[in-house]
């Protein structure tokens, strides 16, 4: 496992995280989901933190997929393993994180590179990416999770229509049907991520993290997302945020969260 597989840098709460593979345009192998999966375990107890911005290297590729090359001679069980690995140990964990974790879709962001930004709690795309799940064209379906939050997050009808043609597209189209939140150019990209990453930080990081939970919990197997907001509200009521975030608003002036 090397470090070098990921860039990160934190200034003034924000952890970015850059994928550097350009070589394979980012695609996931084994090492780089493993490096990935730290990176957003560490961040998730780093004081200095408050969000995360996920991007790749390159001017070409977000993340071209999972590597082709590394699993083309794998047996079922083989490839079982590695959907549920990957499930486990990234995608699930970014999905759970307690952080925001935003996308900054710099590229090509196919098969496993979008089911990353699907993963992530928020999705800002240049103008020059494509998006697709090209996995059937490869004899395969989505792994980490793809068949899954693409239809909870732009409808069962236009997920299936990218997942059965397997074609890519464009930021626009993704932005129509919600797939992204936001269309920006190549060189503003940074910037509106880091701008999406201080309006959320303006906000209690305990609330934050709670509405996430809640958000989650519909979702959930065996859960009831309604009854899971009503015990998330009532516990937000126990916390050092609550208090100061209504006292400031009483006494006008700007709050100043401790995340307690
Ligand atoms: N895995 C491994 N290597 C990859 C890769 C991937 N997913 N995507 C690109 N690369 C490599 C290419 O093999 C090439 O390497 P070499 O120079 O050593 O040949 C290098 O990156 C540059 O790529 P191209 O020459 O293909 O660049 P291009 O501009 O002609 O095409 C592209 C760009 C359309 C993105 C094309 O690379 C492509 O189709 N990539 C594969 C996309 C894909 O099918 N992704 C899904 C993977 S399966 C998956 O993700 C399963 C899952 O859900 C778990």
């Amino acid at each position: 496992m090397s470090d070098s597989l990921i860039l990160q840098q934190k200034s003034d709460g924000i952890l970015t995280i850059t994928i550097q593979r350009p070589q394979a345009l980012n695609a996931l192998n084994a090492d780089v989901i493993a490096t990935l999966a730290e990176a957003i375990d560490v961040a998730q107890t780093d004081a200095d933190v408050k969000t995360v911005i996920l991007t790749g290297s390159g001017d070409k590729a977000f993340v071209a997929g999972a590597d082709i090359k590394e699993f083309a001679d794998f047996s079922g069980k083989q490839g079982k393993v590695l959907a549920q690995q990957g499930q486990n140990l990234l995608f699930n964990r970014i999905e759970r994180s307690a952080k925001p974790v935003i996308a900054a879709i710099n590229g090509f962001a196919l098969g496993g590179g979008l089911e990353l930004a699907l993963a992530c709690h928020i999705r800002i795309a240049s103008d020059n990416a494509r998006m697709g799940l090209p996995e059937v064209s490869l004899g395969v379906i989505p792994g980490y999770g793809g068949t899954q939050r693409l239809p909870q997050i732009v409808g069962k009808g236009k997920a299936l229509e990218m997942i059965l043609s397997a074609k890519m597209i464009g930021a626009e189209e993704a932005a129509s049907c919600g797939l992204v939140n936001a269309v920006v150019s190549p060189d503003a990209l940074h910037d509106a991520a880091q701008k999406m990453a201080r309006s959320i930080m303006k906000n209690s990081p305990k609330a934050v993290s709670t509405a996430i939970q809640a958000v989650l919990a519909g979702y959930e197997d065996g859960i009831n997302g309604f009854d899971a907001e009503i015990n998330c509200f009532g516990a937000s009521f126990e916390t050092e945020d609550f208090k100061e975030g209504t006292q400031a608003f009483i006494e006008k002036r700007k709050p100043l969260f401790s995340g307690k």
